[in-house]
C-alpha cells in the first residue's frame, strides 16, 4: 500500500540483472502509485528496457523482486495490461483494424469485440480511413499509432510504453500526450521510458532517474526539482547600498537585476533586511528549478549530456 492508502500499481526492490558479465540494471528500487504518470528518464543504454521487461516478467531479473499490480508473477495480470515495446512491429498484411484486435485477443480479449472497439478506437483518433488497409499500406508513424490503440483496446489498468515518442513527428507526439493524460484521468497508471526530458517534465507525476543502471532518484518530480535551491531574480532601485551584504556572495548582477540562489532561511530574512538597507525593490521573482538542472544535479553532467546526444532510433 502506498502512504494515502492507494495499492502500488508496480514495486521493485533491488532488481539486478546482468549480460555476459556487464550488469545493465544494478539495483533498482522504484515504487509506481496506481493512477500516476510516471517516467523513467535516461540516456541510451541507462538499462530502461531491460528495467521494464524484468517488471513486466519477459525476462527474469537475477535478483530483486517485483510485483505488479498487487501479484508477484506478473503473467498471473496479464489481461491488465499494455505493452509497447521499444522494438515496434505489426505483421504487414493485417488490416489496421485486425492488428488491433490480434493484439487484444493475445491479452485476453474476443476477437469480435476487439474489432468492434478496434474500428472505433480508429475513428476516435482520426485514423477512420486506415481501418482496412494493411499494416504495409501505413507510414511508419500511423503504423505505431495503430500499435498503440493494440495496446490499449483490452482496457488495460496499467499501460507500459517504451520509447513511445520515439518515431512520431511533433504533431503526434502531442496527440500522444493528450491520450497519456487521458487515460490517467481514466484511473490508468501508466509508466513510460523516455530521454527528453521534456516529454517527463510535461507529463509525469513521478520519475525515476537512470544512468548507468542505477537509479538515484525515484519520487515525485517536484521533490526531484527541490533538490536544488529555486533562483531569484531581483531588481533594484539603486545599484549599490550597504543592503548589498545581505545579498549571497554567489548573487550575480546585470546593473540593477540581481540573481542568486533562494537561501536556505528562505526569502523572509533577505526581504527584511533589503527593505530596511532601503534598496528600493523593484521586482521580485522566485523560479523553481527545471527538471534538466535537477537531472544534471542527480546524475550529473555526463549522463545530462548523454541525454542529450542524437539517440539511436528503435527500428
Ligand atoms: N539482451 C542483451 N544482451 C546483452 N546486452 C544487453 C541486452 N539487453 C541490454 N543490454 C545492454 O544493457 C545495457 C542497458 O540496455 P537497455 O536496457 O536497452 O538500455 P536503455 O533502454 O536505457 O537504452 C546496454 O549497455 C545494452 O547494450
Ligand atoms: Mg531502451
Amino acid at each position: 500500500m502506498t502512504g494515502n492508502g492507494r495499492p502500488w500499481a508496480i514495486e521493485a526492490r533491488g532488481l539486478v540483472k546482468s549480460f555476459d558479465g556487464f550488469t545493465a540494471v544494478d539495483g533498482v528500487d522504484l515504487t509506481v502509485p496506481e493512477g500516476a504518470i510516471y517516467g523513467i528518464l535516461g540516456p541510451n543504454g541507462a538499462g530502461k528496457t531491460t528495467t521494464l521487461r524484468m517488471l513486466l516478467g519477459i525476462i527474469d531479473p537475477d535478483a530483486g523482486v517485483r510485483r505488479l499490480l498487487g501479484h508477484d508473477r506478473p503473467h498471473d495480470v496479464s489481461h491488465a495490461i499494455g505493452y509497447l515495446p521499444e522494438e515496434r512491429g505489426l505483421y504487414p498484411a493485417m488490416k489496421a483494424y485486425e492488428a488491433i484486435a490480434f493484439m487484444g485477443a493475445l491479452r485476453g480479449l474476443p476477437l469480435a469485440e476487439g474489432r468492434r472497439r478496434g474500428k472505433a478506437m480508429l475513428e476516435e483518433h482520426g485514423l477512420g480511413y486506415a481501418i482496412d488497409r494493411q499494416i504495409r499500406q501505413l507510414s511508419k508513424g500511423m503504423a505505431q499509432q495503430v500499435q498503440l490503440l493494440g495496446t490499449l483496446v483490452h482496457q488495460p489498468r496499467l499501460v507500459v510504453f517504451d520509447e513511445p515518442f520515439s518515431g512520431l513527428d511533433a504533431l503526434n507526439q502531442g496527440k500522444l500526450e493528450r491520450m497519456i493524460r487521458n487515460l490517467a484521468e481514466q484511473g490508468t497508471t501508466v509508466i513510460f521510458s523516455t530521454h527528453v526530458i521534456a516529454h517527463a517534465e510535461r507529463l509525469c507525476d513521478e520519475v525515476a532517474i537512470i544512468a548507468g543502471g542505477k537509479v538515484p532518484f525515484a519520487g515525485p518530480v517536484d521533490v526531484a526539482r527541490d533538490r536544488i535551491p529555486a533562483q531569484v531574480r531581483l531588481e533594484t532601485r539603486h545599484a549599490d547600498g550597504a543592503w548589498r551584504k545581505a545579498l549571497p556572495l554567489e548573487a550575480r548582477h546585470e546593473g540593477n537585476h540581481w540573481f542568486f540562489p533562494l537561501p536556505d532561511t528562505g526569502i523572509e530574512p533577505l526581504l527584511r533586511a533589503l527593505i530596511e538597507g532601503e534598496a528600493g525593490i523593484l521586482s521580485l521573482s522566485i523560479e523553481r528549478a527545471g527538471l534538466h538542472d535537477a537531472f544534471v544535479a542527480i546524475a550529473g553532467e555526463a549522463a545530462a549530456r548523454a541525454l542529450e546526444a542524437p539517440q539511436e532510433e528503435a527500428a
